[in-house]
């Protein structure tokens, strides 16, 4: 049994104001992990959402700034933290103007999301996610993207050009503009952003796939990680950019016929498999599915230097018994602070030292523990 400690990298205290069901609430964790017990809509979600706001983006529901005004009063809403970063305890706020978020680090208003994100970072694993193998490559790769650029800081920085490029060049050759300079101008930045992208997933696909291979605890199925791409393998980062400016330049008309960029790392197909049963994680079960995703989840958490804050909606519903204990095992052992939403408190008995508890009366947040 872990006990309780403070960890590295946590929140210590939460305070929501305006902030969806939550008129003014807040939570004293002091840098424990957090359990959040209640009935189907208290607020459950909510509360990891406003955690979520600690990484860049749209948070664990995508939403809009402007959707977690409390519909009640629709005055703009205010998440306060006490974060403590590995080294210094910091105040951070982050608050809502029409459909923009400000943020506030030690009383200083930030322009963008670059102090936070050196601070901070949130990987989350929620209800809408636990369907993403039997969907399209399309989300498969999102779901694995979202891993690599929380390993690699100018991920998404590439991703950007990457997609404004291609649709750029999409652009041209559905209305048939067929300059030669602009087009090949916009290759060039797709060619060399894409080898970026590749480069990148596949470092993080090696470093998830020995620390599931390594370090993942064995109760947990292991998942084979697979990523197929058009670019060309083993060669020299100048080499595979022109490759991919070649191709891009050869299916200019194909890609003006058929409306779709043919030749890219948007193309890429990521695929888990689950090693132990040798089955394509289309034929596991529903819990198989989502233990594997989890698996790869809880590999990205561990393969970090720093440790991110971890949450995980609704994460006990499918698993039985023993592989809810197994995931419990893997959130203690892996140390970072963890923020689980839960109907039922039954499923940490055995592990109740190792959390705090909260549950939600009343729109306010109430320390059970
Ligand atoms: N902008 C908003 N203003 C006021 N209340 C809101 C707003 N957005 C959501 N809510 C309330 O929050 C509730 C949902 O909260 P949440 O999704 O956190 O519940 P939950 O405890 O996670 O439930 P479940 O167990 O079903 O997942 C809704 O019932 C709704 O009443
Ligand atoms: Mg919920």
């Amino acid at each position: 049994m872990v006990l309780k400690t403070p960890l590295v990298c946590c929140v210590k205290s939460l305070k929501l104001y305006n902030f969806r069901n939550y008129l003014n609430s807040e939570l004293n964790c002091d840098g424990h992990s957090v359990v959040i017990v209640g009935n189907n809509g208290v607020g459950k979600t909510n509360i990891l959402e406003a955690i979520s706001l600690l990484s860049k983006g749209k948070g664990i529901r995508s939403a809009n700034a402007n959707e977690m005004c409390n519909s009640g009063t629709n005055i703009n809403w205010v998440v306060h933290y006490d974060f403590f970063d590995g080294n210094n305890l910091n105040s951070i706020g982050i608050a809502s103007k029409q459909d923009r978020k400000l943020i506030n680090i030690n009383g200083k208003i930030q322009s963008n999301y670059s102090l936070l994100n050196e601070l901070s970072n949130v990987i989350w694993f929620a209800p809408q996610m636990d369907y993403i193998l039997l969907k399209g490559p399309g989300t498969r790769l999102k779901f694995f993207d979202r891993i690599v650029s929380t390993f690699k800081e100018k991920y998404a920085l590439y991703f950007i050009k990457y997609r404004r490029a291609k649709s750029e060049r999409s652009k041209l050759l559905k209305e048939n503009i067929l300059d030669d300079g602009w087009l090949t101008g916009l290759e060039d930045i797709m060619a060399g952003c894409g080898t970026h992208i590749s480069l990148m997933r596949f470092s993080v696909l090696q470093v998830l796939q020995e620390t599931i291979n390594q370090d993942l605890s064995g109760f947990l199925p292991k998942a084979n990680l697979q990523l197929t791409t058009q670019l060309p393998k083993e060669k020299g980062f100048d080499k595979i950019v022109s490759h991919y400016k070649n191709c891009l330049r050869q299916s200019r008309k194909k890609d003006s016929l058929c409306n779709h960029v043919s030749f890219g790392v948007h193309n890429d197909n990521f695929q888990i498999s689950h090693q132990q049963k040798q089955l394509a994680s289309n034929l596991c079960s529903t819990g198989e599915q989502k233990l594997l995703l989890l698996s790869t989840v809880m590999a990205s958490v561990r393969a970090r230097y720093t440790s991110p804050i971890l949450l995980l909606d609704d994460v006990m519903s499918y698993l039985d018994k023993q592989y809810r204990g197994a995931i419990l095992e893997e959130i203690l052992d892996v140390g970072c602070q963890t923020w689980i939403s839960d109907v039922n408190d039954q499923n940490f008995l055995g592990h109740k030292e190792s959390f705090e508890f909260f549950t939600v009366r009343d729109n306010q947040i109430i320390n059970y523990s």
